[in-house]
């Protein structure tokens, strides 16, 4: 198939940045859409233009990397997949595409579709940890029970893969699903409890600090989340919250 890009180019942090109109053709439906930016890149640079800068790793929706905008949604029109897994049959011949970065104020756009998501490592390191005796007398983790419900939620939770997906869809630019997703996966297992208080606390107070906006209960964030993080987590982290505001 022929297409048309309209992809936001942006020199640096500095630079204002503008949409840049591209056409590729004989893309495969088979394709995935990085593959499909990969052809685009070769032919920029086989005539010495300069490639167009995005995240990638795994390219199989595990790490998170490939945060891109694509026709006004995160990770594009497919509901549960990144954008490394969405597929170009997704699209037909004739299409314009517009591509643009996750755009929110603590997520600084570093390189054309690249952004700075080092807030979400930041508040991760304020919290996303337990303590466990490393002595050589560690209890093992088998012999604790776990209700199934609990560990499947807490499961649920901890398939978050950071992507930032939830704030770039919230008109807040809230990141509340990503920090109630990381909060839950501790808060509902018997060896997230000791530091429980701390850790809703100091990661909140993070989250604020990095300048995400609040939850008004819009939902776009569950909507657009590739791994169907569930609304329920901002809710047990508010009630997590609350409880470890009153014991303090
Ligand atoms: S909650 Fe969903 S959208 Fe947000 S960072 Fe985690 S996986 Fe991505
Ligand atoms: S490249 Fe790893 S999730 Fe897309």
């Amino acid at each position: 198939m022929n297409l048309t890009l309209k992809i936001w180019r942006q020199k640096s942090a500095k630079d204002k940045g503008q949409m840049v109109k591209y056409k590729v053709s004989e893309i495969s439906e088979h394709m995935s859409f990085l593959e499909m930016m990969d052809v685009l890149n070769e032919q920029l640079i086989n005539s010495e233009d300069d490639p167009v800068a995005f995240d990638h790793d795994c390219r199989e929706g595990i790490c998170g990397m490939c945060s891109m905008y694509i026709n006004g949604q995160a990770h594009g029109p497919d509901r549960g997949v990144t954008t490394c897994q969405l597929h170009m049959r997704t699209f037909k011949d004739g299409d314009t595409i517009i591509i643009e970065p996750f755009r929110a104020k603590a997520f600084p756009v570093i390189k054309d579709l690249v952004v700075d998501r080092s807030a979400f490592d930041r508040i991760q390191q304020d919290g996303g940890y337990i303590s466990v005796n490393t002595s050589g007398n560690t209890q093992d983790a088998n012999s604790i029970p776990i209700s199934k419900h609990a560990a499947d939620e807490a499961m649920d939770a901890a398939t978050c893969i950071g992507c930032g997906a939830c704030v770039a869809s919230c008109k807040n630019s809230s990141a509340m699903l990503f920090v109630g997703a990381k909060v839950s996966q501790y808060a509902l297992l018997p060896q997230g409890q000791v530091e429980a208080a701390d850790r809703v606390l100091s990661m909140v107070a993070q989250m604020d600090a990095e300048g995400f906006g609040n939850c008004t209960n819009t939902g776009a964030c569950e909507v657009e989340c590739p791994k169907g993080i569930s609304l329920e987590n901002i809710a047990r982290m508010n009630r997590e919250y609350l409880s470890a505001s009153l014991k303090g």
